[in-house]
């Protein structure tokens, strides 16, 4: 369908159409330098405190991604690392943010605790409402904003009561997703979202990328059900965290190791960039893990 005559929403007129039509929309994002990053405890399956990380590498390899970010024309506000939390890199488990509102995060684990206090203070400081979660979540690592609708993950972190509660703070339409496979314990490991906006004209664009086999079976039902159009990633590519990317709608920062995604997003006109985090991925992160999306309120200058 045309939409050439459309008059030009705000997402599109701030956003840039590629050659395939598919529209890169501008994004704010927050992350975090990982100068304390090692792996000292297991708190997923990938974590193996034996195996040495390199801490500079995995400096190296995050500025690769920060820079891939600001030669796209994001924004990416930055978050001072504390030492002793060694997983604070992984920002998109700091807090949900939709319109201006913060709601934070309430680690499952020991370890990450001190983080959820650190990120409140960062969003509060930085003009955001925040809301004092009640429920144990872990942010945007269980919580992505599909369209109007949130999907939420449990079964490893974050608690179903939490997706009662992020639906009671942000009036959204939440559908609770199970996960399955201790490989893939946030929902950022199993999906990631292509087209998180409806599209000039109200056309809904928004549609995502999955890996079935994470998923219960009625997960794996309602996914079909809404998504007809999605991306379903092979088994292997999830194993290398390909679906832990970032899209800006056109532009997807994907693992080099996710070849079959990689030729799946050009298929349907996508831009895949490749970004090697694989000290990260010692920790259990990936792309996303690193980055968390902050969504302003419209009347945000
Ligand atoms: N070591 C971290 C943990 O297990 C990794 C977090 C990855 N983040 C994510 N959004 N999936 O909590």
């Amino acid at each position: 369908m045309s939409t050439q005559n459309t008059a030009p929403t705000v997402e599109a007129t701030a956003a840039t159409a590629s050659p395939t039509g598919r529209i890169a929309q501008h994004r704010r994002y927050l992350m975090c330098r990982p100068e304390f990053f090692t792996v000292s405890y297991t708190i997923n399956p990938w974590m193996e405190p034996a195996n040495p990380t390199d801490t500079a590498k995995a400096v190296r390899q995050w500025q690769a991604l920060y820079d891939a970010y600001l030669a796209l024309g994001h924004e990416v506000e930055l978050i001072d690392p504390i030492d002793g939390l060694p997983d604070m890199v992984y920002t998109a488990n700091g807090g949900f943010l939709i319109d201006g509102i913060a709601y934070g995060a309430k680690f499952r684990f020991d370890e990450r605790v001190p983080e959820g206090p650190a990120f409140m203070d960062w969003f509060r400081d930085n003009g955001y409402d925040v809301v004092v979660p009640r429920e144990v979540n872990e942010g945007e690592g269980d919580f992505l904003l599909v369209g109007d609708t949130i999907l939420a993950g449990t079964g490893f972190r974050s608690t179903g009561d939490s997706h009662r509660e992020v639906g009671e703070v942000f009036g959204r339409e939440v559908v609770s997703l199970n996960l399955v496979d201790p490989r893939f314990y946030h929902l950022d490991t199993a999906i990631a979202v292509l087209d998180p906006v409806e599209g000039p004209g109200g056309v809904e664009r928004a549609n995502i990328a999955y890996l079935e086999h994470a998923f219960d079976e009625r997960g794996q039902a309602i996914l079909a059900e809404r998504y007809p159009d999605a991306i379903r990633v092979s088994d292997d590519d999830g194993a290398v965290f390909g679906l832990n990317s970032a899209s800006d709608g056109y532009n997807v920062i994907i693992s080099p190791r996710a070849t079959g995604f990689e030729a799946q997003l050009r298929e349907r006109g996508y831009n895949p960039i490749k970004i090697d985090l694989s000290e990260l991925l010692l920790g259990g992160g990936g792309i996303k893990c690193c980055t968390l999306e902050l969504r302003r309120g419209t009347d945000a200058p």
